[in-house]
């Protein structure tokens, strides 16, 4: 059987993916990217805290034929991978939080490792942790699903990068605006923060004054962005 296709936001996380090394996909769950390079030659590690999960990864490798390069593990984050097998570690699809916990669970072990990072939800919070930790992004990308922008980086620890354009929400501005998708990721965030914005001026009064600062705050970031890549591009 052929491997599987990947959504624009799967082919986002693998653009970003280098091209030596053991993966290991972290939350792997259906198995669609595991199996994908797997079908490219490359050797997989798919990690599930789900049982009923990594099944689902289990059976897309053997209808494809990649079984032999894919060692599906259950167990919760890097906790199912001994020191050094894997090079790459991929975290997607799940909320930044979570990507978090699971880093921040064996600190030496993911030093270790390149990261790839696909978070649905507080991607600040989670670069913050990374630069507060000593990880450098190398690469940002960006997929849409569902009609959602959404973004995926890569990091790795010691590389810090240049910083001359970084901020925890929006990541590496110069890396950033040499992908087709970044413009467009700005307005999406800038709008639904006006929205959130909205929503806060008629929630309780001291917690959404808070709410309100923060997300000024953001949306002056990403207007900010918007304001520099519009002249970046032009020069
Ligand atoms: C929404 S799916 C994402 C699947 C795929 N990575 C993607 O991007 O489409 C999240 C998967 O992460 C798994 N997961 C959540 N927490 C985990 C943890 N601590 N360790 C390993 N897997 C975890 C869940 O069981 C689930 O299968």
């Amino acid at each position: 059987m052929k491997s599987p296709a990947l959504s624009p936001r799967m082919a986002a996380v693998a653009a970003l993916i280098p091209d030596e090394g053991v993966v290991a996909d972290i939350g792997a769950d259906h198995g669609r990217l595991a199996v994908w390079l797997a079908g490219r030659g490359r050797r997989v590690i798919a990690v599930d805290v789900s049982a009923p999960s990594l099944a689902k990864s289990a059976a897309l490798a053997a209808r494809c034929g990649v079984a032999d390069r894919v060692s599906c593990r259950l167990g919760d984050g890097m906790e199912p991978l001994s020191p050094g097998e894997a090079q790459i570690a991929v975290l997607a699809g799940m909320g930044g939080r979570t990507m978090e916990e699971i880093l921040s669970a064996d600190p030496v072990k993911t030093r270790t490792l390149q990261l790839v990072l696909q978070p649905m939800n507080a991607g600040g919070a989670l670069r913050g942790w990374l630069y507060r930790n000593g990880f450098g992004i190398m690469g940002e990308g960006y997929g849409v699903e569902r009609g959602s922008i959404r973004q995926v980086f890569r990091a790795r620890y010691g590389q810090v990068d240049p910083m001359r354009r970084f901020d925890c929400l929006i990541g590496n501005w110069e890396l950033a605006s040499e992908h087709p998708l970044f413009g467009a990721y700005l307005i999406q965030e800038s709008g639904r923060c006006r929205t959130l914005m909205a929503c806060a001026c008629r929630g309780r009064k001291e917690a959404s004054a808070r709410r309100f600062a923060e997300l000024e705050r953001q949306l002056a970031l990403y207007e900010g962005a918007m304001a520099w890549l519009a002249q970046h591009l032009k020069s």
